[in-house]
This record gives structure tokens, sequence and C-alpha cells, in this order.
């Protein structure tokens, strides 16, 4: 099955000039959805992976699965104000916009080996802001992993050296 068959791509949205990447008809599609979930299973396994990140939203979505079908943890990275106990925090910016992302501080443990989940690479923002929180904590990213790189937003840029995969390019 080809995944790019699942994404939607819709002009001018949320800003002219973007191109947004609707992930949610492949989330709808059952067996589309067990691909790409087993797809990253099969690299965070790969890379040795002990504990899954993502940032919300769509992190969340994308990673969640991949950690239970791995029975890993998943630890989430949400925005400033959200998470209850003690947390580490780092600023970002977005392809439309900037924002805080924060994790608890016992999310993980030192010498953990880190996956990073997220449903897009767009400028590389939220995904450096991610790798940072998790080296603060003192974890170890062995793996990235997207569904969808943007390519012409260079955020390869912002992880390299960092093992990554993208399922889908555009
Ligand atoms: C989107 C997307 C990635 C990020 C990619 O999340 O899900 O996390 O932007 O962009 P970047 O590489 O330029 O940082 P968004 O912050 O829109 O939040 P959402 O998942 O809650 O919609
Ligand atoms: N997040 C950041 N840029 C995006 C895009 N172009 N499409 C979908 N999600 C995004």
């Amino acid at each position: 099955m080809n995944l790019n068959d699942y994404i939607a791509s819709i002009e001018d949205y949320p800003k002219e000039g973007v191109t947004f990447r609707d992930i949610t008809p492949l989330m709808a599609n059952g067996p589309a959805f067990a691909q790409a979930t087993q797809e990253i299973v099969d690299y965070a396994r790969e890379v040795g992976a002990e504990v899954a990140v993502g940032p919300e939203a769509r992190g969340f979505i994308v990673g969640c699965p991949v950690a239970y079908a791995m029975e890993i943890g998943f630890a989430p990275v949400r925005k400033k104000g959200k998470l209850p106990r003690e947390i580490i925090e780092v600023e970002y910016e977005l392809e439309y916009g900037t924002d805080v992302l924060t994790m608890h501080k016992d999310a993980i443990t030192p010498g953990q080996k880190v996956v990073i989940i997220d449903d897009l690479l767009a400028t590389g923002g939220t995904v450096k802001a991610t790798i940072d929180l998790v080296e603060k904590l003192g974890g170890e990213v062995v793996g990235i992993a997207f569904l969808i790189e943007l390519k012409e937003l260079n955020g390869r840029e912002k992880i390299e050296g960092y093992n990554y995969k993208a399922l889908m390019q555009y």
C-alpha cells in the first residue's frame, strides 16, 4: 500500500503560502495506519529504542501506537501549562509561530535510549526542541521517526548527526 495515497494536501492552510499535509485520511484507514505504525516500530526496534517521546498533539497519535506495539513507555512533550508536575522547558519556532515545549523532569531515566516520534518534519523547530528536552534529562536520542518530511524546509539540517527516518517526502 502506498501511504502517500492517504495524505491530503490543503493549499494556503493555515495561512497563505503553506501547503498543509493532513494525516487524518491515513489515520482513518485501518490498514494504512497499521502499516505506518509497523514501519516505525521496525525502525524503533532497529535503533534499540527503550522509550518513545512525542510532541503534542500529532506526535501522540503517531507515537502512542508504536509504544504500545513495542511494549515500551511513551513520554509526552507538551506545550507550556499542561503538565502538572515539575517540568523543564525549551522555546522553539514553528513554520507558523513560536511556542514553549515542556516535559516532566522524571519522564526519562538518564542513559535511556529514546526514539522521538512525530507526524511531520517541517522547519525542524519542534524536533530540535524535543531533542534538547530529552538530552537535558540525560536521555540518548537513538532515532527520530516521522510520517512526513517536507524537504524544501530543510528541517533535516536541524537534526544533523542524528539517525532519522521519514516514511514519506514532499
Ligand atoms: C506540527 C507537526 C509537528 C511540527 C512540525 O505541530 O505536528 O510537530 O508542527 O513543524 P516544525 O518542524 O516546523 O517544528 P503543531 O505545533 O502544529 O501542533 P499540533 O500537532 O498540535 O497540531
Ligand atoms: N506542521 C508544520 N508545517 C506543517 C504542514 N505544512 N503541514 C502539516 N503540518 C505542519
